[in-house]
C-alpha cells in the first residue's frame, strides 16, 4: 500500500511537472488532467485509494476552491498533503496558473460521474 503511494506521487509529480513546462495555458483540459488521474483515476472516479475521493462531475466552483485550498495550505488534512505536493514545487510555487485552474475544474466537472 505504501509502495503504491509513493510510486503514484512520483508518476503524478512527473506528469506535473511536463504538463507545466508545455504551453498550460493552451493545453486542454484532458492533458492538464493527466497530472490528477494517478490518485483520481483516469475518469476521476477510480481513486487508488479507498480514502482518495471520487471528484468525476463535481460542481466546477467547488473543484475549483478545493485545488485553490489544498495548494495554497488552507485546506491541510492528512490525505490533502498528497495531493499538495503535486500541486505546489518544493519551494512553494504553483505548478498550475490559475487559467489551468479553471480548465481543469471545467474538465472535472463535465466527466461523468
Ligand atoms: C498524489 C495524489 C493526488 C493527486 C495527484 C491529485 N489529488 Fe486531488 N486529492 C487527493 C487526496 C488524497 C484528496 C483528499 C484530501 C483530503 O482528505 O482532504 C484530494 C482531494 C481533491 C479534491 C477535493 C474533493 C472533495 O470532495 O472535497 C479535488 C477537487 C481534487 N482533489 C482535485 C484534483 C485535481 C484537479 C488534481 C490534478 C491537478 C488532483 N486532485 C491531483 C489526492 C490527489
Amino acid at each position: 500500500m505504501k509502495k503504491q503511494f509513493i510510486v503514484a506521487v512520483t508518476v503524478s509529480a512527473v506528469l506535473g511537472i511536463s504538463a507545466f513546462a508545455s504551453n498550460a495555458s493552451a493545453a486542454s483540459g484532458k492533458r492538464l488532467f493527466m497530472t490528477c488521474t494517478a490518485c483520481h483515476g483516469k475518469d476521476g472516479k477510480s481513486p487508488i485509494m479507498p480514502a482518495y475521493p471520487k471528484i468525476a462531475g463535481q460542481n466546477k466552483e467547488y473543484v475549483l476552491q478545493q485545488v485553490k485550498d489544498i495548494m495554497s495550505g488552507k485546506r491541510a488534512n492528512g490525505q490533502s498533503m498528497a495531493m499538495k505536493g503535486v500541486l505546489v514545487t518544493p519551494t512553494g510555487e504553483p505548478r498550475f496558473s490559475d487559467e489551468d485552474l479553471n480548465v481543469l475544474a471545467d474538465y472535472v466537472s463535465k466527466l461523468a460521474p
